[in-house]
C-alpha cells in the first residue's frame, strides 16, 4: 500500500463539517418514538387530516392521460406563472409573470433563494422560534444565522421592532421572516413590515418573506399583511409561497416564489442544477387549483378557525396549560407546565397516552416549555386529544 493510499483511508468517511452539525428534527424523533404505539392521534405535522380536493386531483389526472410528463421549462409553464401572477396581483398588487417563479414546494423555494443570496461566512438573521427549516437552510451553505427571539407575554407571542432593528446591523445580507408563523401563529403587524423594510433598504439588506401561511389568517383581509403589499418587485425581497397549505396539496410539492426580474436568469440556472423543473403534471393541477380554489380555501379558513377556537377553547379548560388564539396559520403552540424538557415530555406523551405533539423546542430554544399542536382536523379528533392530554396531566399530578 502506498503512502497516498493509507493517508485516504484514515480519513472518515463522513459528511462535511456543516452538514453533520445541521439539527436533526425533533418532531421526527416524537414521532420515531410513536412507531409501534397503536392508535396514537397525530397532532405533529404541519398538514391536514384531509386529501387535496377533488377538482385539482382530476386536474392532474387528466393532464397526466394528456401525457403532461416532460421537463418544463425551468422556472414553470407559463400557464402556472401567469395564473400565479394574477393571484398575487389580486392579493397584493400588480405583478407580472416575469417575477413568478415556480418551486418544488416551499422549502425548495427556500433553499433556493438562499442560495441566490448567502454564501458562506454571510451573516443571516431570523426571527424565531421558528420551523427549523428556515434556519437550517443557510447554515448548509456556510452562512451564520442569528435568531432574534419574539417575546411572549400577556398577549402571546410579540415582535420587539427596535429589539430586531438593532440585530440587523449593516453588512447583515439576509433577515428571513415567515409571518404567519409556525408554530406561533405570529403575524408580522403592517407597522413592524414598514419599520423592517425601511430599515432593510437603507442597510441593502434581503429579506426572504416565507408566506406560506398567508392564507391561512382568521383577520378581516384575505390573506395576512404581506411584504409584498409595501414593496416594489424590484425591491431586495423574495416571497416564497407553497401550494401545500392554502390548497391541501402537501405532498405534491409545489411552491413559487415572487422575485425581482434581475434574479431570474441565476434563478433558472439553480433550478436546473437543483430540480430542473417541477412535476409537469402537477404544474397543470396547480393552474387549475389557483384558477378555481378560491371557494375552497374561504371554506377551509372557516374550518380552521372553527378548529382553532374549539381547540384555544378545550385547552383553556385544563389547569397546567396557558394558550392564546393564533392570528394564522394552523397551530396551538401552549405552554404546558411540566414541558421544561418539552422533547421528553412529547416521547412521554405520545407512548403513555396516544397523543402525538411537537415539542418547542424543536422550534429553537426560545420555544422550550411549550408544545405545538396542529389543529387542520376534525373537532371530534381534538375533543378526544384533549381528553387523553387531560388524562395523563391529572395522572402526573
Ligand atoms: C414556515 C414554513 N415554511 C415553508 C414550509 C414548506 O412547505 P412545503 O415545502 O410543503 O411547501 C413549511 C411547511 O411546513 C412551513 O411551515
Amino acid at each position: 500500500m502506498n503512502a497516498s493510499h493509507s493517508l485516504a483511508e484514515s480519513l472518515p468517511v463522513a459528511a462535511r463539517d456543516a452538514i453533520r452539525q445541521l439539527r436533526a428534527s425533533r418532531i421526527r424523533e416524537v414521532a420515531n418514538a410513536g412507531f409501534g404505539v397503536p392508535d396514537v392521534l397525530p397532532f405533529w405535522f404541519g398538514e391536514s387530516d384531509r386529501v387535496t380536493p377533488d377538482f385539482i386531483r382530476e386536474a392532474a389526472n387528466e393532464a397526466l392521460s394528456r401525457g403532461a410528463t416532460f421537463y418544463t421549462h425551468n422556472l414553470g409553464i407559463a400557464g402556472l406563472r401567469s395564473v400565479l401572477a394574477d393571484y398575487v396581483s389580486a392579493l397584493h398588487g400588480r405583478t407580472t409573470m416575469d417575477q413568478v417563479a415556480v418551486t418544488s414546494a416551499g422549502v425548495n423555494a427556500l433553499m433556493l433563494a438562499a442560495q441566490l443570496v448567502v454564501g458562506p461566512g454571510d451573516r443571516a438573521v431570523a426571527v424565531t422560534p421558528l420551523w427549523p427549516n428556515v434556519v437550517e437552510i443557510p447554515k448548509i451553505l456556510g452562512a451564520r444565522i442569528e435568531t432574534v427571539s419574539l417575546d411572549y407575554g400577556p398577549q402571546g407571542w410579540t415582535l420587539d421592532v427596535d429589539k430586531l432593528l438593532a440585530a440587523l446591523t449593516p453588512g447583515t445580507r439576509l433577515l428571513t421572516i415567515n409571518s404567519p408563523s409556525n408554530p406561533t401563529g405570529w403575524v408580522m403587524p403592517r407597522d413592524a413590515q414598514q419599520a423592517v423594510l425601511e430599515h432593510c433598504r437603507r442597510h441593502g439588506i434581503w429579506i426572504l418573506a416565507d408566506e406560506v401561511y398567508e392564507r391561512l389568517y382568521y383577520g378581516a383581509q384575505r390573506a395576512a399583511p404581506s411584504f409584498l403589499d409595501l414593496a416594489d418587485r424590484e425591491e431586495r425581497i423574495i416571497c416564497v409561497n407553497s401550494f401545500s397549505k392554502s390548497w391541501l396539496m402537501t405532498g405534491w410539492r409545489l411552491g413559487w416564489m415572487v422575485l425581482p426580474t434581475a434574479l431570474t436568469d441565476d434563478l433558472s440556472k439553480l433550478i436546473e442544477y437543483n430540480t430542473s423543473c417541477a412535476p409537469s403534471f402537477v404544474q397543470e393541477a396547480g393552474v387549475v387549483a389557483v384558477r378555481d380554489g378560491e371557494v375552497f380555501i374561504r371554506s377551509e379558513q372557516t374550518r380552521l378557525q372553527a378548529a382553532r377556537d374549539h381547540l384555544v377553547a378545550a385547552l383553556s379548560g385544563l389547569p397546567d396549560v396557558d394558550v392564546h388564539a393564533p392570528q394564522g396559520a394552523m397551530y396551538v403552540f401552549f405552554r404546558l407546565s411540566g414541558a421544561q424538557d418539552s422533547l421528553a415530555l412529547c416521547k412521554r406523551l405520545v407512548r403513555e397516552a396516544r397523543v402525538g405533539l411537537a415539542p418547542g423546542s424543536a422550534f429553537g430554544p426560545e420555544g422550550e416549555g411549550f408544545v405545538r399542536w396542529c389543529y387542520a382536523c376534525d373537532t371530534q379528533r381534538l375533543d378526544e386529544g384533549v381528553s387523553r392530554l387531560r388524562g395523563f396531566l391529572s395522572a402526573a399530578d
